[in-house]
């Protein structure tokens, strides 16, 4: 690795909303589902974890086209699917989930589910507090909270060669990156602090092959980047991220990859919101 991985960033009280952050990365359910697929395959052992029951409920927090909703669905779970992009929910509903737009930092629902599940999307919320307490509230006492996003030292090179491209151009490329990537410590906090008792929070390193180029994978996810410069510098600007990263990141064959780590979890709500003991509701 030619840098240190990105500094830690600070609390939420002093991260930007995802709104003020400018550009927002923008969904293309077409395009993800040629660049991205790999995702949700790789959600395979979470869905594992997840365990869904026949007649359970369950809420995919950040479900993206549904693709991993459908599987659990074909569990006999109940399944309600949830994204802020329009486009992803438009494309999961077609492939036949019940879906809708809501806002993870602004989850309304009051004790209704039976299980939260989250593949690849928590770390595009950076309000992790709300989110943490809106899950809290979503459960049903002695529901579980499921879940893997991208964890400290996430596509560290990565984020590296973006901001380096930024700062190298006068920007601040810092201020630009819109993912939170935290640590078990962290995030295991967070969730106790929410009432969870967590029984598992780990980070796993997970160097993944990508089905294309890096400048596909930089389409899909980094807009909130490229967006931010003229269209004219846009792919001059690509370029010299992808030069950067194929020393690290491009095999032999020229097959690339991404150094994903990846924070995953499974906590239980075992306290109300005002800290009294909710035991599980009974079978
Ligand atoms: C991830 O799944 O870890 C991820 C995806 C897109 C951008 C950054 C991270």
């Amino acid at each position: 690795m030619k840098r240190p991985g990105p500094k830690a960033r600070p609390e939420d009280a002093n991260r930007q909303t995802s709104a003020e952050l400018g550009p927002t990365q923008h969904w293309d359910p077409e395009r993800y589902a040629r660049n991205a697929r790999f995702v949700a395959d790789l959600g395979a052992p979470l869905l594992t974890l997840l365990d869904a029951k026949p007649g359970e409920r369950v809420l995919d927090l950040g479900c993206g086209d549904g693709h991993l909703s459908r599987t659990i669905a074909a569990s006999g779970a109940e399944v309600l699917a949830v994204d802020a992009s329009a486009e992803q929910i438009a494309a999961a509903r077609d492939a036949g989930v019940e879906a809708r737009v809501a806002d993870g930092e602004k989850l309304e629902f009051d004790s209704e589910f039976d299980a939260v599940f989250s593949n690849a999307a928590l770390h595009w919320m950076t309000q992790a507090d709300a989110v943490v307490a809106g899950v809290a509230r979503a459960l049903k006492p002695g529901g579980r909270f499921v879940a893997e996003m991208g964890g400290a030292g996430n596509v560290a090179r990565i984020v590296n060669a973006l901001v380096a491209g930024f700062d190298r151009r006068g920007l601040d490329g810092a201020a630009a990156v819109p993912w939170y990537f935290p640590d078990a410590d962290e995030y295991g906090a967070k969730l106790r602090r929410h009432g969870f008792t967590v029984e598992s929070c780990e980070i796993i390193p997970r160097m993944t092959a990508l089905p294309g180029a890096m400048a596909d994978w930089l389409a899909t996810f980094a807009e909130t980047f490229t967006h931010r410069l003229p269209p004219a510098e846009r792919e001059a600007y690509v370029a010299e991220v992808v030069a950067a990263l194929a020393p690290d990141l491009r095999d032999s064959q020229g097959n690339w990859h991404a150094d994903y780590r990846r924070l995953r979890f499974v906590a239980r709500k075992t306290l109300s919101p005002d800290g009294l003991a909710s035991p599980p509701a009974a079978a």
